[in-house]
This record gives C-alpha cells, sequence and structure tokens, in this order.
C-alpha cells in the first residue's frame, strides 16, 4: 500500500469517528477499524508479505496510524458523553408533549361546613375563637358542673391521656377558658375536634363542634331561640323546620337540643334520621350558674346562652349524605363532588 493510501485511509477514518452521532455508532466503527477483521488489523497483517526491507517502514507507519486513528476514536467518545450528560433525562425528553396537568384539590366538605358556619355567626356578631383538643379535667368536666363522681360523665365516653388529661368529648371547655380570661360581655364560637368513643353512620370517634357562648346582662332563652333558628334559616333555608327540643346538660339550665327536619327523607324517616324525620344538630340551654361561679363571674349579674353543634350532621344535612363515615374514607369519588 502506497503512502497516499495510507494517508487517505487515516483521513476517512479519523472523520468517521468525528461524524459517529452516538456510543453504539462509535463502537461498530471500532470494530470495523480494530476488530478481528478490521480495516487496520488486515492491513497491519499485510506487513508479512511485503519484501523484508520494506517492512519496518510499512510497519511503522501503520503502527503510527494506528495510534491516532484509536486517539480519535477516545476522543470521540469523550465528546459522546459530555454532551449526553448534558442533556436532561440523558435526552429521554421530549419537551414539546404537552404537560400532565396537576390534579387540584379541593375544601374538604367538613371545612366548607365549618366556613358557612363560621360566617353566619361572624355576621351575628359572634367572634371566632380556638381552644385545646388535649384538655384538662377541670375545663372539659369539672368546671362545666361535672364533678369527679357526675353521672352525667357517661353521657360522654371519653378517651383518657392521664387521670386528669382527657381528649375533649365537647367543645365546651372553652367556654370556661374563654370566660376565664376576660369579663362580660361574651360572644364566642369556637370550631374543633371533638373525641369520643362512638361509631356508627351518624356517630365518629373524632368528630367536629362549634361551640357558640354569649354572656351579658339581660340574656333570655328567647336570644338563644332567635340566634339558633336564624341559624338554621340561614344554612338550611326558610323552609327548613327546626324544633327546640327539652334536654339535659349539666353545664345549661334549662337546656334544650335542636332538630332539624331530615332533608335527606324530607322527613319520612329513614336510616339518617333513625326512622324519626328528625336529625339532632346541636346541645344548647342557658349557662348554668354553677359554671359563671367556677370562672369568678356573678351569676345574679349577668346571664347567657350557649350551644355546641355538630359540624358532620351539618354537612350530612347540607348535602343529602346518609353514613357520616365517608367524610374520613378519602374515597376521591365522593371528596371530588364538593
Ligand atoms: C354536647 O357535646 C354539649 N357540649 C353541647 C352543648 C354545648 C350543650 C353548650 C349546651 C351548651 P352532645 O353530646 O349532644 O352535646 O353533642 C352535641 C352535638 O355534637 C350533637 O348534637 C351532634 O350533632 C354532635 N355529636 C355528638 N357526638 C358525635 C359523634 N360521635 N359524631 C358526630 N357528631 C357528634
Ligand atoms: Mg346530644
Amino acid at each position: 500500500m502506497k503512502p497516499e493510501e495510507l494517508q487517505a485511509l487515516k483521513q476517512k477514518a479519523l472523520q468517521a469517528a468525528a461524524q459517529a452521532p452516538d456510543l453504539p455508532a462509535l463502537n461498530d466503527l471500532r470494530t470495523r477499524l480494530f476488530g478481528r477483521k478490521g480495516e487496520l488489523t488486515l492491513l497491519l497483517r499485510q506487513t508479512g508479505s511485503l519484501p523484508p526491507e520494506e517492512r519496518p517502514a510499512f510497519g511503522q507507519a501503520v503502527n503510527a496510524l494506528k495510534e491516532e486513528v484509536a486517539a480519535a476514536l477516545a476522543q470521540a467518545e469523550e465528546n459522546l458523553d459530555q454532551a449526553a450528560a448534558a442533556r436532561p433525562g440523558r435526552g429521554a425528553e421530549d419537551v414539546t408533549l404537552p404537560g400532565v396537568m396537576p390534579r387540584r384539590g379541593r375544601v374538604h366538605p367538613i371545612t366548607q361546613a365549618e366556613r358557612l358556619i363560621l360566617e353566619v355567626f361572624s355576621r351575628l356578631g359572634f367572634e371566632v375563637v380556638e381552644s385545646p383538643e388535649v384538655e384538662l379535667d377541670w375545663y372539659c368536666f369539672e368546671a362545666l358542673n361535672m364533678p369527679p363522681d357526675h353521672p352525667a360523665r357517661d353521657m360522654q365516653d371519653t378517651f383518657y391521656v392521664s387521670s386528669d388529661v382527657v381528649l375533649r368529648t365537647h367543645t365546651s371547655p372553652v367556654q370556661v377558658r374563654t370566660m376565664e380570661s376576660q369579663p362580660p360581655p361574651v360572644r364566642i364560637v369556637c370550631p374543633g375536634k371533638a373525641f369520643r368513643r362512638d361509631s356508627d353512620a351518624t356517630h365518629s370517634p373524632m368528630f367536629h363542634q362549634v361551640e357558640g357562648l354569649m354572656v351579658e346582662e339581660g340574656i333570655s332563652f328567647a336570644n338563644l331561640k332567635g340566634v339558633l333558628t336564624t341559624f338554621v334559616h340561614q344554612v338550611f333555608g326558610q323552609d327548613v323546620p327546626v324544633r327546640f327540643r327539652p334536654s339535659f346538660f349539666p353545664f345549661t339550665e334549662p337546656s334544650a337540643e335542636v332538630d332539624i327536619g331530615c332533608v335527606v327523607c324530607k322527613g319520612e324517616g329513614c336510616r339518617v334520621c333513625g326512622h324519626t324525620g328528625w336529625l339532632e344538630i346541636l346541645g344548647s340551654g342557658m349557662v348554668d350558674p354553677n359554671v359563671f361561679k367556677a370562672v369568678g363571674y356573678d351569676p345574679d349579674k349577668v346571664t347567657g346562652f350557649a350551644f355546641g353543634m355538630g359540624i358532620e350532621r351539618v354537612a350530612m344535612l347540607l348535602w343529602g349524605i346518609d353514613d357520616l363515615r365517608m367524610f374520613y374514607e378519602n374515597d376521591l369519588r365522593f371528596l371530588r363532588q364538593f
């Protein structure tokens, strides 16, 4: 082979190395040149068939050529590596593809109901306050006129943290905490979680209440009825029947539970209303003088009313849901409807 031909072969090899589009192509090229039957391998083998005096020069030339081409292949490989590393997703990404739209979340129905309830009471001049979920026995029971052996403690099956610390069974402790910390007048609502050993279609071990308290001179049962009736009409509509049913709470006297006509069966009777046509949404009453005494208010000067409303019950009635447990199963097919 003449020096010019050797030169041409080198140029061809170097050009092919520089133009290899990717690593597989480069590897192919390497085999074609250096493999067992590769062009350069075969070339070197020709040395033996040359006249002896030509062999050394030819061998040197071919070896120099091999070295140069091998260096070019290594350089080309490095260039391809660097280009691949610089490409995001190693080139797997097609930036022209349309994106995947993230699903938009929604406000949980219980939160929606809570906001609606608070909105109505805010308009009526009530201030929104918060109170702890883990509570001292004193606030949850004792200051609410339930001394340790009071039978009314059995009305609420309690989760105990220790002998005098409980998960609050209702939001009523906020009444005591608020009155302890400020003089009358008081006009507050307090939303939050409550906990009881309860579980069926209308009871959950963790549920939500909104507590309300209004205390000042001259508050009567008529104010209680007026505020709560207004509330029901604003949330459920003017036509929904409301009834005040005499009841008992240790911390109010007199006491009443408020039922509204079952919106699921329109009063016919169904699983939600226990076939009575009515669903209890809250307990209420005039603050018991013993509670005023426990917080240092003068029961001869001020009177007031309080109520505790179940938010799940309100939500069930708002949207005609017949099992409260749906709220806590995190089934997106359910939650997406709100
Ligand atoms: C009370 O909890 C009193 N603290 C309410 C009160 C406050 C009365 C202030 C007087 C003055 P009761 O146990 O009835 O009362 O519960 C009130 C409301 O919470 C019920 O009407 C119901 O709507 C809701 N509720 C009670 N237990 C559960 C439960 N396990 N799951 C869901 N909602 C519940
Ligand atoms: Mg009740």
